[in-house]
């Protein structure tokens, strides 16, 4: 009898050992599993392996054949539920005729560590989940603090987007997510958004920017202290590079800007600034057929990007180039937030 591991830690430490050993034997070993979900459970949990489905390949026979033409040796993945034996009998007997060699093992250990929660290869990748799921759960019970992850860019940077796949893919790992943006939607950030105050001046409305803030810096740290990661959409840094940069030709003093900002503000745990030329994000502005508001002019969003990208070097912001396709820039962006958490 195996002991068991002590713990969902040492279980999935186990589980990802297990995994590493094919990933080494796969120059030398072909992975025979059941069917075509298999390998994407084993794919999505890091197996890089030249794989035979035997179902789809036309069984345990053909499946012993082309092992034995292609010189290789084979890992037996399937049939992991201990009551459903029959494959993986089939297969060792075809392997033993043409003195194929095999290894059975690493199924065996796969599905003891995973039997409390899987019967099959295909639930593979959501047995690492739910234990990963669980590690973060409890280590949130002993008051483990959450991070404040700000998004920043000019207009049509895709800051929304990114926002919202952050924390689907946060939330997929297990971790309590809560989005936010600013100006808010609350009370100060309310009037802000309503543009109530005709002809308000660039100093005025960044005292409102300023003051929204203030509020919300408040319930991001309670957020974040009570153990949720706070997306933020939008920070200082907006008031910096958009009141400091001349609208209409009225610009605010960044100097005091940046003082006044300087009280009210929380250092968050990582700023992302998704970097674009303004000429292709107002064409993404332009094709949403929203309204343009008076921030999404081409000249001036030159500016706010330059003063971006000033602010990023002063302040350390994580720069990323927002130009390159959706998916690689929220890759991107989890695996600078992933360094942080
Ligand atoms: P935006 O992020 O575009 O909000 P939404 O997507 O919900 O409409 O923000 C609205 C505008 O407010 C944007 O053009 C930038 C501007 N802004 C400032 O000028 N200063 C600030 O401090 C903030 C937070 C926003």
């Amino acid at each position: 009898m195996r002991p068991q591991p002590a713990d969902d830690q040492e279980r999935l430490n186990l589980i990802f050992e297990t995994l590493d050993r094919i990933n080494e034997l796969s120059a030398t070993h072909t992975v025979l599993v059941e069917g075509v979900k298999d390998i994407a459970a084993l794919k999505n949990s890091g197996v890089e392996a030249q794989f035979f489905c035997v179902q789809s390949g036309g069984g345990p026979v053909r499946a012993a054949e082309a092992l034995w033409k292609s010189g290789k040796s084979a890992i037996i993945l399937t049939d992991w539920d201990r009551r459903g034996n029959t494959l993986a009998e089939d297969l060792k007997m075809n392997l033993v005729t043409l003195g194929v060699k095999f290894d059975r093992d690493i199924r065996a250990d796969l599905s003891f560590l995973c039997k409390p929660y899987a019967k099959d290869v295909e639930s593979l990748d959501s047995v690492i989940l739910h234990l990963q799921k669980r590690i973060l759960e409890s280590q949130r019970g002993c008051n483990m603090k959450g991070k404040i992850v700000v998004v920043e860019g000019i207009d049509g940077s895709g800051k929304s987007t990114m926002c919202s796949r952050l924390a689907e893919r946060l939330e997929g790992k297990g971790y309590r997510v809560r989005m936010t943006a600013e100006p808010t939607h609350d009370r100060i950030g309310a009037i802000i958004r309503s543009g109530s105050i005709p002809g308000i001046s660039q100093s005025t409305e960044a005292l409102l920017f300023i003051a929204d803030r203030n509020d919300h810096t408040e319930a991001m740290e309670r957020w974040a202290e009570d153990g949720a990661i706070v997306i933020c959409d939008r920070y200082f840094a907006s008031t910096i590079a958009y009141q400091s940069s001349g609208l209409d030709g009225t610009d605010v003093d960044r100097g005091w800007l940046l003082s006044m900002s300087e009280r009210f503000v929380d250092t968050p745990d990582l700023t992302i600034l998704l970097d674009i030329d303004p000429g292709i994000s107002m064409a993404r502005v332009s094709s949403r057929g929203e309204e343009i508001s008076k921030f999404e002019k081409l000249e001036f969003l030159r500016r706010v990007r330059e003063e971006y990208l000033r602010l990023a070097e002063e302040f350390g912001f994580e720069v990323i180039d927002a130009s390159e396709d959706p998916e690689s820039v929220v890759e991107e962006a989890m695996r600078r937030i992933e360094e942080v958490l």
